[in-house]
């Protein structure tokens, strides 16, 4: 019964996001990879306000055809500090140019929190976790239910370094939008899967990769390549074209031959004058709490991604 048994093989995702150029890109990979079932969208306030991000992934859901999937809106803001946004890299709405037809669905009635939650102890062992944006609605459904971290089939998250920031010189964006709430993640007892900024940043979008993406077709044109090219910042030191860090993150799920991973320990500096939201990542540990994907089959990957884009286009 080869149908039924690749049904079984699919993987369950929910994604927690702040659509987002690069969230809207990982959306589209967890929807068009059929090794994925895309089961649940949450968004949380991070790259530009909490409207924004789920209007956004309420756009893209319809846009795209994931219309059996609920999308719930979470925290507005950081546990306990002044909300950041990131709005000068993604756009004042959140996905550069890109103008989608309004949605006609409406948000799921549950929240964020309370969708986490359900869906995972509905499939204990099933659901893989994803998160891409700042940490709260993930921190807050561990205080309100720690059994979750039981129940998930895997955690996932785009955030941290190991030796750098984009957002200072120290953190990442995700973490150091919401420190406190990465700490109480990092500290719950799972093994969070860190796939971080020395990782992404190894998945550019150079001129030739976008030229594969032009070849996708209309998606190409009007989605991919305005998603994976509004960000343009040649001043950067590391700059070889705009990286797509939270594909990165749906791309473990599917794909995890594609990294190499070391476990190790990490600790969230939530004190630091200089370094708050600083992920503290120690290889030699001997109580690691997380896996670190440290290299990137860049080709193998960018194969699958495009693959399965085009699957989407046609
Ligand atoms: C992360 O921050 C956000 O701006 C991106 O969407 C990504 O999740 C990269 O540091
Ligand atoms: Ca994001």
């Amino acid at each position: 019964m080869p149908t039924y048994a690749g049904a079984m093989a699919k993987k369950k995702l929910l994604l927690d996001c702040d659509p987002g150029l690069d969230d809207a890109l990982a959306l589209l990979l967890a929807h068009s990879d059929p090794d994925l079932d895309l089961v649940a969208v949450t968004t949380v306030g991070g790259n530009v306000a909490l409207d924004h991000t789920t209007r956004n992934a309420l756009e893209l859901r319809e846009f795209l055809g994931f219309t059996d999937v609920p999308v719930a809106a979470g925290a507005a803001g950081p546990l306990v500090r002044e909300t950041k946004n990131a709005a000068e890299v993604h756009g004042p709405g959140g996905i550069g140019d890109v103008i989608l037809p309004r949605a006609k669905l409406p948000v799921d009635s549950r929240g964020a929190v309370d969708l986490i939650i359900e869906t995972l102890r509905n499939s204990p062992g099933e659901i893989n976790l994803v998160a891409t944006g700042p940490l709260t609605n993930i921190a807050l459904a561990l205080r309100k239910e720690p059994r979750i971290i039981e129940w998930a089939a895997s955690f996932v998250i785009m955030g941290g370094s190991f030796t750098r920031g984009n957002t200072t010189p120290a953190a990442e964006f995700n973490i150091y939008a919401d420190p406190e709430a990465a700490a109480e993640v990092f500290a719950a007892g799972w093994h969070v899967v860190m796939v971080g900024l020395d990782l992404t940043l190894q998945a550019l979008v150079t001129d030739a990769i976008r030229e594969r993406m032009l070849a996708l077709g209309a998606l190409g044109r009007d989605l991919v390549v305005p998603l994976a090219t509004f960000w343009n910042d040649p001043q950067d030191p590391d700059w070889g074209g705009q990286a797509v860090h939270d594909v990165c993150a749906v791309a473990f799920v599917s794909r995890p031959d594609l990294f190499s991973s070391v476990p190790a320990r990490v600790e969230v500096e939530v004190a630091g004058q200089w370094t708050a939201g600083m992920t503290v990542t120690d290889f030699r540990s001997s109580r690691p709490n997380a896996l670190v994907p440290v290299t990137l089959d860049v080709d193998g990957f960018w194969d699958y991604v495009l693959e399965r884009y085009a699957r989407a286009a046609a």
